[in-house]
Formats: structure tokens, C-alpha cells, sequence
């Protein structure tokens, strides 16, 4: 069934000239990207986003590094598509994520790993309403 799944290219993902390589990689997949936009989290919409993680030791580095700098959201669809771009993505600590992952390809940092992705239906719903509050 087709469904829908929400990205956001880190900053150094950005900044790094990554950004043609790595929407090429869903593209290439047979994704369509149903929204595209480059864009600067508040700190407030940062760690409204990343709420869950409130309280963890990473919380605090995680959402300096995301605010005030450029990312790339996008809305992404095809036939499970949460999953399928989970698995493209890669294991959330780059040392751990496989050869052939984005973070396993690309990067080393843990908390800059390239790449946000939704990782359920209801991560999903929250998330879109967040970075693409337009779209409702
Ligand atoms: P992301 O998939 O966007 O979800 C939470 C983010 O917190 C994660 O990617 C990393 O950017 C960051 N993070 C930093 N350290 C950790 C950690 N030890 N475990 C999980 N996430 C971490």
C-alpha cells in the first residue's frame, strides 16, 4: 500500500553538497517526492520536533546543531515508505549503519548523521504537521 514518509537532510548533510546524491538515492528507488523545501528550524519547532528526546544527554547538542542552519525536508511516497526509507537510510549511529545506508555511505557523526526520517505512521503524522505546517 502507498504511503506516506517524512525527511529532513541535516545540516551537514547540506553543507556538505550532499543533497542531489542523497534525494537521487530515493528518487532512484522509485520514491516520489511529494514536497521539497530548504528551510531553518526555531529552536522552538527543533525541540518541539525532537520532543521525545527532551531529558537524553544527546538533547541539548541535537538541537543546536539542527536550529539555525540550513536543512532540506522532504514528503516522500511509495509502497511503504517508512520502511523502505528507514532501510536507506541506515542505522542512527553512522559506525553501526551498513556500506550501501546513507549514514553508513557518508558520514561518522552521530548527532549530525545526515538524515532525519520518520520512523512510524504516527511519527509521520506529527512530523509533516511540524515542518510543513502549509500543507494543512
Ligand atoms: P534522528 O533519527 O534524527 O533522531 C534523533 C537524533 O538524535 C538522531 O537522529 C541523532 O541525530 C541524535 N542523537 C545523538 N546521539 C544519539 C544517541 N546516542 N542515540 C540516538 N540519537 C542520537
Amino acid at each position: 500500500m502507498s504511503e506516506k514518509t517524512l525527511i529532513f537532510l541535516k545540516p551537514a548533510a547540506v553543507e556538505r553538497g550532499l543533497v542531489g546524491e542523497i534525494i537521487s538515492r530515493f528518487e532512484r528507488k522509485g520514491l516520489k517526492i511529494k514536497a521539497l523545501k530548504m528551510m531553518q528550524m526555531s529552536r522552538e519547532t527543533a525541540e518541539e520536533f525532537y520532543s521525545i528526546h527532551r531529558g537524553k544527554p544527546f538533547f541539548e547538542e541535537l538541537i543546536e546543531t539542527i536550529t539555525g542552519r540550513d536543512i532540506v525536508a522532504a514528503v516522500l511516497e511509495g509502497r511503504e515508505a517508512i520502511k523502505v526509507v528507514r532501510t536507506l537510510v541506515g542505522a542512527t549511529d553512522p559506525v553501526k549503519a551498513a556500506p550501501g545506508t546513507i549514514r553508513g555511505d557518508f558520514g561518522l557523526d552521530i548527532t549530525d548523521n545526515l538524515i532525519h526520517a520518520s520512523d512510524s505512521q504516527e511519527s509521520f503524522e506529527r512530523e509533516v504537521k511540524i515542518l510543513f505546517p502549509e500543507l494543512f
